[in-house]
C-alpha cells in the first residue's frame, strides 16, 4: 500500500504525477488560476484543435457551441427542458406547466398535468423502427457466453412478467423489491413495474438478509423477486436463502417469486412462487398503466452521513428525461453502438446508464453479469473485443485493479471498436487516467469522467456536455451538464467564488430526487439546510479557470469505498452492539485500489469475555451479517480511548490523518480532553501498517 517513505502510491485524491495532496491543499500546481494554462500532462492529448462544431442538440440548431447551449440552457430553462421534453419523451397527455420547482420554496414538480409511461418510452415506442435490433446483450458470468435480446424479445417478456405482476395482486403505486444481478430478466423485471405502475426498489445483491430486510420494511413492500441463486465470479451467491432469512423479519411480504438463474434446487415455501413457471402461461401483451410525470417511477436506498439508508425517490417524467438526454450527450450516443456500461442494476448507475438512458435511446446496452477479473484480468477487453463495444462505463475502483495486472492483458484483444471510455463513482486519478486513456484508449478515445449521485438521477458534471470535439482536461468531470448551475459554498454555507468549496446545485433541474420514501423532512434537511435555496451535495470541489470542476471527495461521513456509499454511522452502530465494545468511530482512509478503506477505532469495556482477536472476527462477521461484505472494515485498531475536545466531540479529523499516515499535520492535540491517546493510536497504527 505505501511506497516506503509513508506516502500512498496512487491514491485518488492526490494526482499520482505529481503526489499533490487535493485534500490538503487549495490548488493544483499544474493548474494556474485565472489563466488559461493547462495541466501538462494534456499537453497534445486531445485538444490539438478547438472545436469549430456545432452542439448536438438538434432542438437548438442556433446554439453552436456548448457555452451558447448552456446559458440557453439557464437563461430559459422553461423552453430549454419543455422543448427536451415533447421532443425525446412520447406522452400519452401533454404536460401543462414545465416547472413550478424552487429550491427556494422548495418544491420540485416538472411537466405537470403530463402522463406517460416508462416501459412504453424504453421499448413500445422503438419497435417499428428497432423491434429486431439489439435492446440487450447479456453477458453472463460464464466466460464468452452472451445473449442478444431484441427490442421485441424484451417487450414479450416485460408484457408476460408485467401480467404475472398484476395477477397475483400487485397494483400501482406498490413497492416490488427486486434482489437479482444484472440479466434480461432483471431488467424485464424493473420495466414491468414501470408498464404497470408498481415502484421498483432494486436492493443490490451483495447486501446481507439484514441489509435487505430493512429495506424490504421500510418501503412496506409486499412483494419480493429473486433468484434461486446469483452467479458472479464463478461463485454461486444464494440469493434465495438470503431472502428466505430476510423475509422472516418482514410482516409486509406476501409472495416471493424466484426465477432460476441456474440448475440449482432450492426450497420453496408456501409465499414462494416459480417466477419461470408463472410468466410462461401470461400473454406478451400487458396493458399500459399511464402515470403522472410526478409519479414515483422507482425508489433506490443509499447511504447518507447519519442514521439508516435512506430510500430516494425519482419521478416518472423527470428522471426519465434526465437520463435520456444526459446518455446521449455526455457520451454523445449514436443509434446501431454498442454501449457497455458494466454497473450492477443494484446502483443508479445501473437504473439510468444500463437501463433507462440507454434504452429510452433505442440504444443496444449491456448487461454485465460478472466481475472485472473472472476469470483473468483481461476479461472486459477480451468482451470488448467479441460484441465490439463502442463505448465502456466503469469505476474507477476497477481501472486501479485491471492497471496493476499489467498491459499485457488489454493489448492482447483489439479495441478498435471502443470510442468512448467512461467511468463514474469516485475521484478518477491521474495514473489511472493516463493508464485508460493511453492503454485502454490507444490515445484515441476520450476519456468521460462523470460526476454525478443517486439523488441527481443522472450525469451532472463532464468533459463534452454538448460539444463535438470540446478539449478534456486529465482527470476532472470538468463542465456542468446543459441545465445544471454549479456554485461553490464556504462553511457558512453562502456561495463564495474561491476555488475550493461545498459543491451546490443552484437551479432545479427534472433528474432530481423528488424526496425520502416516507420522511420527506429528512430530504428538506439533508440537501436544502446546509446552503439555503440550493441543493448540497455533500462534496468538495476545487473549481479551476472559472468554469471547470474536479471533484474532491465527500465533506460528510459518507465513505465511497469502491464507488460505493456507506455511512460510518451504519458501520458504528453495528460494532457498537458487540457486548465487548464501548464505543467505536469509523472513518475512511486512502486506499490503493478500492479508492477509499473502511478503517475502524474500537474502544473495549473493562470487563470482556472474548481476546482483541475473537473480537476481531466477531466484529468482522457481525459487519457482514447485517450490512454486507463491502462495508468490512480493512484495519480495526483497538485503543483505550477516542481523542475527543473537551466537550466530549470525537475528534474524526484527527483519525483520519493518523489513518492517513499524515502525522504532521494533526494540528493542535493539546485542546484535546486526552492528548496521550494519540501517541498510543499512532504507535498501534504504525505496527498495524
Ligand atoms: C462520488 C454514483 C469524483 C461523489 C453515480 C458522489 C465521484 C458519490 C464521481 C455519489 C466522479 C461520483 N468523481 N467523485 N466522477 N462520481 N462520485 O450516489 O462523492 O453511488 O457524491 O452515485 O460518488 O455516489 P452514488
Amino acid at each position: 500500500r505505501r511506497d516506503g517513505k509513508g506516502k500512498y502510491n496512487d491514491v485518488p485524491s492526490s494526482c499520482a504525477t505529481c503526489s499533490f495532496d487535493l485534500i490538503m491543499s487549495d490548488r493544483h500546481p499544474n493548474i494556474q488560476s485565472g489563466s488559461t494554462s493547462r495541466p501538462r500532462y494534456s499537453a497534445g492529448v486531445h485538444n490539438s484543435r478547438r472545436p469549430r462544431s456545432t452542439t448536438p442538440f438538434p432542438e437548438f440548431p442556433d446554439l453552436k457551441t456548448h457555452e451558447e447551449l448552456y446559458n440557453f440552457s439557464l437563461d430559459y430553462s422553461e423552453t430549454f427542458w419543455g422543448t427536451l421534453a415533447r421532443s425525446r419523451l412520447t406522452w400519452s397527455k401533454d404536460f401543462t406547466t414545465v416547472t413550478d420547482s424552487s429550491f427556494e420554496t422548495k418544491t420540485f414538480g416538472w411537466f405537470h398535468g403530463g402522463e406517460l409511461n416508462a416501459s412504453v418510452n424504453c421499448i413500445d415506442r422503438h419497435l417499428n423502427e428497432r423491434g429486431e435490433e439489439p435492446a440487450l446483450i447479456w453477458e453472463k458470468d460464464e466466460p464468452g457466453e452472451s445473449v442478444f435480446y431484441s427490442y421485441r424479445k424484451l417487450s414479450e417478456t416485460v408484457g408476460q412478467i408485467g401480467n404475472m405482476l398484476k395477477n397475483s395482486g400487485v397494483k400501482a403505486g406498490d413497492r416490488v423489491t427486486i434482489y437479482l444481478s444484472n440479466s434480461p430478466t432483471a431488467v424485464a423485471t424493473m420495466l414491468a413495474c414501470a408498464r404497470i405502475g408498481a415502484i421498483h426498489n432494486v436492493v443490490f445483491a451483495g447486501f446481507s438478509a439484514n441489509a435487505l430486510a430493512a429495506r424490504i420494511n421500510d418501503a412496506q413492500s409486499e412483494t419480493v423477486i429473486t433468484a434461486n441463486t446469483i452467479l458472479r465470479g464463478g461463485k454461486l451467491i444464494p440469493a434465495k436463502k438470503t431472502v428466505d432469512e430476510a423475509v422472516t423479519h418482514c410482516p409486509c411480504v406476501r409472495r416471493v417469486f424466484v426465477h432460476f438463474r441456474t440448475e440449482v434446487e432450492v426450497p420453496m415455501g408456501k409465499m414462494d412462487i416459480n417466477m419461470d413457471k408463472a410468466m410462461a402461461s401470461e400473454p406478451v401483451d400487458c396493458t399500459v398503466e399511464n402515470r403522472g410525470s410526478e409519479d414515483t417511477l422507482f425508489m433506490l436506498y443509499t447511504s447518507g452521513s447519519t442514521g439508516a439508508p435512506k430510500g430516494l425517490i425519482h419521478s416518472t417524467a423527470g428522471y426519465l428525461l434526465y437520463a435520456n438526454v444526459t446518455f446521449k450527450h455526455a457520451f454523445d450516443y449514436n443509434i446501431g453502438e454498442k454501449f457497455g456500461c458494466v454497473a450492477d442494476i443494484g446502483w443508479i448507475t445501473g437504473h439510468s446508464y444500463v437501463l433507462y438512458g440507454p434504452l429510452s435511446n433505442g440504444a443496444t446496452t449491456l448487461l454485465f453479469e460478472s466481475t472485472p477479473q473472472y476469470p483473468d484480468p483481461g476479461r472486459y477487453w477480451e468482451m470488448v473485443e467479441r460484441l465490439k463495444l463502442n463505448h465502456i462505463y466503469l469505476s474507477p475502483t476497477a481501472l486501479r485493479l485491471l492497471l496493476k495486472s499489467g498491459d499485457g492483458y488489454v493489448k492482447k484483444y483489439n479495441r478498435s471498436s471502443l470510442r468512448k471510455l467512461g467511468c463514474v463513482g469516485e475521484p478518477l486519478n491521474h495514473e489511472a487516467w493516463e493508464w485508460y486513456h493511453k492503454v485502454v484508449g490507444e490515445g484515441r478515445c476520450d476519456i468521460i469522467d462523470t460526476w454525478w449521485q443517486t439523488e441527481t438521477g443522472g450525469i451532472c458534471i463532464s468533459p463534452r456536455p454538448s460539444e463535438v470535439g470540446a478539449e478534456i482536461i486529465p482527470a476532472m468531470p470538468m463542465r456542468p451538464m446543459p441545465g445544471i448551475s454549479l456554485a461553490l459554498v464556504d462553511n457558512q454555507g453562502k456561495e463564495t467564488d474561491a476555488e475550493k468549496g461545498a459543491l451546490c446545485i443552484k437551479k432545479p433541474w427534472p433528474g432530481l430526487a423528488r424526496s425520502i420514501y416516507g420522511n420527506h423532512d429528512r430530504f428538506l434537511q439533508t440537501y436544502f439546510s446546509n446552503a439555503p435555496g440550493l441543493y448540497y451535495t455533500g462534496d468538495g470541489a476545487h473549481r479551476y479557470n472559472n468554469s471547470h470542476f474536479q471533484i474532491i471527495g465527500r465533506m460528510d461521513d459518507v465513505l465511497n469505498v469502491s464507488g460505493h456509499r456507506l455511512g460510518t454511522a451504519e458501520i458504528e452502530d453495528v460494532m457498537d452492539d458487540h457486548p465487548d465494545v464501548s464505543e467505536t468511530a469509523v472513518i475512511g482512509f486512502p486506499h490503493d485500489i478500492k479508492g477509499e478503506g473502511v478503517y475502524a477505532y474500537a474502544v473495549l469495556k473493562d470487563e470482556r469475555k472474548s481476546s482483541k482477536k475473537e473480537i476481531e472476527i466477531e466484529l468482522k462477521s457481525m459487519i457482514k451479517t447485517r450490512i454486507g461484505g463491502l462495508a468490512l472494515p480493512e484495519i480495526i485498531l483497538f485503543t483505550p480511548s477516542l481523542p475527543r475536545t473537551r466537550s466530549g466531540k470525537i475528534m474524526r479529523r484527527i483519525l483520519r490523518k493518523i489513518a492517513a499516515n499524515d502525522f504532521e499535520n494533526l494540528g493542535d492535540t493539546s485542546t484535546l480532553a486526552d492528548p496521550d491517546v494519540i501517541k498510543f493510536i499512532v504507535d498501534k497504527h504504525k505496527e498495524l501498517f
